[in-house]
């Protein structure tokens, strides 16, 4: 299917609009088309709270990361005072990116001419004579701010200064999973994977039950299968979507495999696994003994750069059984992930077809409907 000329006319999506019985999926441009993910860029992500990290990252004043957020360059720092910052990537003399990859420092040098930064982003060193420049003022020249907020060890940034605050996003989020008590956790383990799709293809698997029974066959399904355990779509509020699955088990190990005790405020009536997506692209999942994450940051309109995270409770992290066990959790999240990467990539390959038309939901797929019509809202502004 082509993409048309009016590509953000909202009559070409109306029938993703209608109630989900009648509706149909989103056009195939949509994941192909560099101008709708331009769109999105700006519509989306430079608007949004995008997930940056979590808080453990940067244990140490001084401890830094540059991160592209959704194509945006940024500097996240700890600073001498103990808060979380973050920074455009971008120096103020010539635009030079001030700083790669992560570690700690006690200032940010520009590698081109030398400018430099203070962990707070003021300009403390301008080695270029500048003292002829016409009202130059060192203090005019500071790195950027970008807005920054954390819940229970998770890092947002928002590029949008006016952006409601972080609280607003989550909505019920914090209630939701008041008893895995998120604050507790820590980081076991971080990965990122390259994965040649959209960033759309990747979300939607993360709220879709019914490839657990076929792609996730060989690892998961004997629990995690809708036929197996009850899944519940969540009352939510704010830009979350939420299941709740009833497998009173670890859904972060293989069938037979025991793990680490479960998380002290679960009780037999309240285990199970809530598993809420933070629009646009961070689905967390709690389940009773650990969490893990799993971001879904877009590079280009067929690329995303895809962060797991494994996340134990830090008394778990302690246990002296800690190095014997963690190897089964890994191994799990090692199979689902390669499982879900190579399907999401089988997708977006075979939707580039010139034949591939938009196809219709199952009745069942109504957080897929339900994140389809939230890109929707933003990208045509409606
Ligand atoms: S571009 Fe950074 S110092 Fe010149
Ligand atoms: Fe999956």
């Amino acid at each position: 299917m082509r993409e048309p000329d009016d590509l953000f006319s909202a009559s070409h999506y109306a029938a993703v609009r209608r109630p989900i019985a009648e509706a149909y999926n989103l056009p195939p441009w949509c994941y192909t088309s560099q101008r709708f993910f331009e769109r999105e860029i700006e519509t989306i992500f430079n608007r949004t709270w995008n997930f940056v990290c979590r808080a453990e990252r940067l244990p140490n004043a001084g401890d830094y990361m540059a991160v592209d957020v959704a194509t945006v360059p940024l500097i996240v720092a700890r600073g001498q005072d103990g808060a979380i910052r973050a920074f455009s990537n971008t120096c103020r003399h010539r635009g030079c990116a001030v700083t790669r990859g992560e570690g700690n420092a006690r200032n940010f040098v520009c590698p081109y001419h030398s400018w430099s930064y203070t962990l707070a982003g003021e300009l403390i060193a301008a080695p270029t004579d500048m003292d002829e420049t016409v009202g130059f003022k060192m203090s005019d020249y500071g790195l950027i701010p970008v807005r920054l907020e954390t819940w229970a060890g998770f890092v947002f940034v928002n590029l949008d200064r006016n952006a409601a605050p972080l609280a607003d996003h989550l909505g019920n989020l914090p209630e939701l999973l008041e008893r895995y008590d998120c604050a507790n956790l820590r980081l076991g383990r971080r990965l990122e994977y390259d994965v040649p799709c959209n960033w759309k293809f990747y979300v939607e698997n993360l709220k879709d039950a019914h490839h657990v029974s076929t792609v996730h066959a060989k690892s998961i399904s004997r629990y995690a299968s809708p036929k197996k355990y009850w899944r519940a779509v969540q009352p939510t509020n704010g830009n979350i979507i939420s299941t709740f699955m009833s497998y009173p088990g670890s859904a972060a190990l293989l069938a037979g495999d025991t793990g680490f005790p479960r998380i002290a405020k679960l009780t037999d009536e309240t285990a199970g696994t809530t598993a809420p997506l933070v629009f646009p692209n961070l689905y967390i999942s709690c389940t009773t003994d650990c969490a893990w994450y799993v971001y879904v940051n877009p590079v280009a309109v067929d690329r995303i750069r895809l962060e797991q995270g494994a996340l134990f409770p830090a008394e778990s992290l302690a246990r002296p059984e800690c190095q014997e066990l963690l190897p089964k959790y890994f191994k799990r999240f090692d199979m689902t992930q390669a499982e879900d990467n190579e399907i999401c990539a089988l997708q977006h390959r075979g939707l580039r077809s010139p034949f591939s038309t938009p196809g219709r939901y199952s009745t069942k797929e109504a957080l897929v409907h339900k994140t389809h019509n939230w890109i929707l809202d933003r990208v045509l502004g409606s």
